[in-house]
């Protein structure tokens, strides 16, 4: 029976999460595949002593953003699924719009410089230039967040820099509002360079279609354009498992972000295709 480890965060408990880790260790077993998770707080050992009972792993699926985590059982000769690469890739909104740039279109999206905290950011000709550019509103994200919860829309100046003091030290970036598409996106997974499952979100009291904002979902029949950015954006990130987002831009979709580890429960939910077992199949395929 082969074994592989379903590295997941160790303070992340919440039943959203523990029941993708179930998802994807059931499927497993229906491939007769053991997995075994491994909460990242045990992976806190000198980086050339890998912890015990793991010698027998021949892969691991790595459900968190900890980049270190990864790379550091990358460095115990473990395959990865995704990558440590591609997870900091898709962790950080500011790398994606730099790895995607020039292979989809994207919004305009302009970087803010690093601070730090005991510094802050007290010349704001950054912003200014940056709202000059993308117009107003415009959208304000940390470059690390998730479920919408670090996404702002600024209507004025003003407003941006209220969020901005918000943030700390905190990366961040500033992006052209796709007004078209406010509150309506479309989610889209992606497994071993297939798309396996879409769907449509919608919000109509929030521009953000976040379902854990109050997002509806509805099963989306994708144009071939749709397929094309969505499949280009996995690629560039070298993705072998994720969930982009694509925004309706008026001249065609908009890649909005790529999720490295997507929480697919809302999607089995809407589409019915259990994203687990593409996964879990995918992985079997190539180890
Ligand atoms: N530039 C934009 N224009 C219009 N809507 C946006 C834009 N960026 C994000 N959104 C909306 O906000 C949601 C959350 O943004 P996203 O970048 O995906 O962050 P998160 O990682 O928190 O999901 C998107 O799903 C979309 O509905
Ligand atoms: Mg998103």
């Amino acid at each position: 029976m082969k074994r592989g480890l379903l590295a997941v965060n160790a303070f992340l408990n919440t039943e959203k999460f523990l029941s993708v880790y179930r998802f994807l260790q059931d499927a497993a077993a229906r491939r007769k595949m053991k997995l075994d998770i491994v909460r990242t707080d045990a992976l806190c050992t000198p980086f050339d002593v890998l912890p015990d009972g793991m010698g027998d792993v021949e892969f691991v699926i790595f459900w968190d953003k900890d980049v270190v985590a990864a790379r550091r059982l990358e460095l115990a000769g473990l395959r990865v699924f995704n990558s440590a690469r591609t997870i900091g890739i898709c962790d950080s909104k500011i790398e994606t719009a730099m790895c995607l740039r020039g292979k989809v279109e994207m919004p305009s999206t302009i970087f803010a410089p690093k601070t730090f905290d005991t510094v802050g950011y007290a010349d704001r000709a950054f912003v200014e230039s940056a709202a000059k550019t993308l117009g107003m509103p415009m959208v304000v994200k940390e470059a690390c967040g998730s479920f919408g919860w670090e996404v702002w829309l600024a209507r004025t100046l003003e407003e941006a820099n209220a969020v901005i003091d918000k943030m700390g030290a905190r990366e961040f970036l500033m992006q052209k509002f796709v007004a078209e598409s406010a509150g309506r996106d479309v989610r889209v997974n992606v497994v071993g360079g297939e798309v396996v499952s879409a769907m449509y979100r919608f919000n109509d009291n929030d521009f953000r279609s976040n379902i854990t904002i109050g997002g509806k979902t509805e099963p989306y029949r994708l144009s071939a354009e749709q397929r094309r950015a969505a499949l280009a954006a996995s690629d560039a990130v070298g993705a072998d498992f994720c969930g982009v987002d694509l925004l309706l831009g008026k001249d065609g979709p908009l890649v909005c972000e790529v999720n490295s580890n997507p929480n697919f429960k809302s999607s089995l939910d809407c589409t019915g295709v259990n994203m687990a077992d593409n996964i879990i199949e995918y992985i079997e395929g190539r180890i």
